[in-house]
């Protein structure tokens, strides 16, 4: 095994972290490989956001569904989805008189610009992860900055389309730290050839065959097997709940 496949085979998400402060140069190197990673059309839909400041993380270790970990966390960097750029670029550029001598009108973000961007902004975020590991930097992802969306539009400034899209701690590995690598489904569940594979009902149960066998019926959810367990604690969640709802808010906001 090479040095990056161990790195991409021992990472774990790290939530807990050693007291080392991850230096600027250190820091540097991070942003600057997550900035050489592939992206649409070299065109950066993204922005990246280094948040130190203590008071700035303990907001954000409540409003993203209260994890006190973040606010432990040396960095966290934010990668948002951004259009805002390109978009002022264009308007700069007279976008409006081009399109009108071509008998078109300019067309504002639309929703394929934005997957692209959080494309671009995810992709540099899972370089920046690799580039950490390779330095002996943990991170964790935090999906939960999709929550609350006009409370972090607001605490970070972001503008009409930029859109927070993959935050992540960072921090040093605690000495002695013990990584428990977890499992994933078989790959013959996640991999098919040439076509989509369409799984049968037999197929989808031998997939969940592992959880379902370490499932324990007196569980707070009151639920009578894994995936109502699962259910529960995620997708059912009163979190998730407001995830869809500002979600939904970000897509509306996202004008077209
Ligand atoms: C998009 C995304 C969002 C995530 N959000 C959170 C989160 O809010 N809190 C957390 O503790 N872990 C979060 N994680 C980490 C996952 O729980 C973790 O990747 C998964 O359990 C597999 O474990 P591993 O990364 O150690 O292999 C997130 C991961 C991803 C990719």
């Amino acid at each position: 095994m090479n040095d990056t496949l161990r790195i991409i085979e021992e990472r774990v998400s790290l939530r807990r972290y050693s007291e080392k402060e991850i230096d600027k140069e250190t820091l540097n190197q991070i942003l600057y490989s997550a900035m050489r990673a592939p992206t649409a059309g070299n065109m950066m839909m993204y922005s990246i956001i280094v948040i130190r400041n203590q008071e700035m993380k303990d907001k954000l270790s409540v409003t993203c569904d209260d994890q006190p970990f973040i606010a432990k966390a040396p960095v966290v960097l934010l990668f948002v989805a951004d259009m805002e750029k390109w978009h002022r670029y264009f308007k700069l550029s007279d976008m409006d008189a081009f399109e009108e001598k071509r008998g078109g009108t300019y067309s504002p973000p639309s929703k394929a610009d934005m997957m692209l961007a959080v494309s671009d902004a995810l992709i540099a975020a899972q370089t920046a992860v690799i580039a950490a590991e390779s330095m002996g930097i943990g991170s964790c992802y935090i999906g939960d900055i999709l929550e609350n969306y006009e409370i972090h539009r607001e605490l970070l400034n972001l503008p009409q389309y930029v859109l927070p899209i993959g935050m992540l701690t960072l921090g040093y590995y605690e000495e002695n730290f013990k990584r428990n690598p977890r499992s994933r489904f078989d790959s013959k569940f996640i991999v098919f050839n040439e076509k989509y594979k369409n799984l049968t009902d037999e197929d989808i149960k031998e997939m969940f065959g592992e959880e379902e066998k370490k499932f324990v019926s007196n569980n707070r959810y009151g639920a009578e097997n894994y995936g109502q367990m699962f259910y529960g604690r995620k997708n059912g969640s009163e979190f998730f709940k407001e995830m869809r709802r500002s979600v939904e808010e970000m897509l509306k906001n996202w004008k077209y």
